[in-house]
């Protein structure tokens, strides 16, 4: 049998998202892992950002109506017009974004998209520059595209939310001339939703270095505090330079659909899709047709699903505040709350969650595996954990419950977590 270390990117990629062992041996990702301490232990898992609760019965009605109305073969390559229509609509309508229909893009979710844009788009050896903590995806595609990846950290801020180090961004971005500036708003882990301002702050870095701006926009929808969700795209002062993405499957607890979409200048979405061509061609046809359905409708289940997330995340959150010594973000946004042990312990994320799994039955997703070994971020959120409230709510409030013998422990005994 060949050797497979003779080609070098499946193991460079597997090495920039984190999955290589010291001793070489391939991991599982962070998502994998926790899954099976969850399993081992009985532990709710809050790992994962994967809903607990079920897509819409109106949304499984449209595909199962568009596999009879025959749309079982293969799509257009930029995907069915009723959705390239469909996503063009919803943008204008929910975001006041103008947008045509050859500007969209079907792709195989939101990560297919990040991956194709990448490729597409970064000059061999060139420069990508994200916000950190990230999605795991990034890093494997900037080095599928021979490039390099430079981050700036969002960190917590005195007002108990999160905030960019934006005088490390202006420095950053001088000196490494990113040819991509990835934007994922609102944002995961932290729920940071970026303003107006802070969006054409990074608009005009882009234009100072004559780069793109790729965006990540998978939580659109879910702004729980009030606020609003500004696409990058309608701040900036360039949009031409924009590369917008998104996908259903957050929205309409769908995530296992994969539907997601590109939105670009013309010529920009057909380079991209001349590399998407090659990945998949075309998926979820049928799929397709029930998400443009659903977008075209505005039938109000998004607006359903904020509220019960919303619900679930001041369960969850109130019980994790009730911990002593522990901060539990307040989520702006988005399916997590950041929980900080630093004053309780000094374990680790990782440890930390490992005592808690096999304690209290709670696992959640270390922070620190979001984020480079050394950075800023890494030091920030060393003793961090990630907790998804998109459960059932049966598992958020049996997690509540475990938060509240976790407080109850650490009255007693504050060094339950020392060591
Ligand atoms: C920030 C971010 N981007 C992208 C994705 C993936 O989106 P999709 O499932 O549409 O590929 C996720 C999923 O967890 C995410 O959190």
């Amino acid at each position: 049998m060949p050797d497979v270390m003779r080609a070098e990117l499946w193991h460079a990629m597997a090495d920039a998202a984190g999955l290589i062992r010291a001793d070489g041996s391939i991991g599982e990702t962070i998502y994998g892992e926790m899954t099976t301490l969850a399993a081992d232990t009985g532990s709710v898992n809050l790992g994962q950002g994967a809903p607990g609760t079920d897509a819409p019965s109106d949304l499984i009605e449209a595909a199962t109506t568009a596999m009879r109305e025959g749309f079982n073969q293969y799509a257009p390559g930029q995907g069915h017009h009723e959705f390239l229509a469909a996503v063009a609509e919803q943008r204008r309508r929910d975001f006041s974004q103008p947008v045509a229909e050859d500007q969209v893009l079907f792709t195989c979710g939101a990560t297919e998209a990040l991956t194709a844009s990448i490729l597409a788009l970064l000059p061999r050896g060139g420069t990508v520059l994200t916000f950190e903590p990230f999605y795991d995806a990034y890093p494997a595609a900037v080095t599928a595209a021979g490039g390099s990846l430079v981050t700036v950290p969002i960190l917590p801020a005195p007002d108990g939310g999160f905030a960019p180090d934006w005088n490390l961004f202006d420095e950053v971005v001088a000196a490494s001339h990113p040819s991509i500036i990835i934007v994922n708003t609102p944002h995961n882990p932290t729920g940071f939703v970026f303003s107006t301002a802070d969006l054409k702050r990074i608009g005009d870095a882009a234009i100072a270095a004559d780069a793109w701006i790729l965006t990540d926009e998978v939580y659109e929808q879910l702004v729980l505090d009030g606020g609003v969700h500004v696409p990058p795209a309608t701040a900036v002062a360039d949009p031409k330079r924009v590369v917008t993405v998104s996908s259903a499957g957050k929205s309409w607890n769908a995530t296992g659909w994969k539907i997601g979409w590109v939105i670009a200048e013309p010529r920009v979405r057909e380079a991209i899709q001349a590399v998407k061509q090659f990945l998949t061609f075309t998926s979820g046809g049928p799929l397709q047709i029930a998400v443009a359905r659903m977008l075209a409708e505005d039938g109000g289940f998004v607006d359903e699903n904020r509220e019960s997330l919303r619900a679930r995340a001041e369960v969850l959150v109130s019980a994790c505040r009730s911990v002593p010594g522990a901060h539990a973000s307040i989520p702006a946004s988005g399916y997590f709350t950041v929980m900080d042990f630093s004053e309780l312990t000094d374990l680790d994320a990782f440890a930390i969650n490992e005592r808690l799994a096999e304690r209290f039955s709670l696992v959640g997703i270390p922070v620190p595996a979001l984020c480079r070994e050394g950075s800023a971020a890494h030091q920030a959120y060393r003793a961090s954990i990630r907790y998804s409230f998109c459960k059932s709510p049966a598992d958020v409030d049996r997690a509540a419950q475990l938060f509240r013998s976790l407080a109850a422990e650490l009255d007693q005994d504050p060094d339950t977590l020392r060591s």
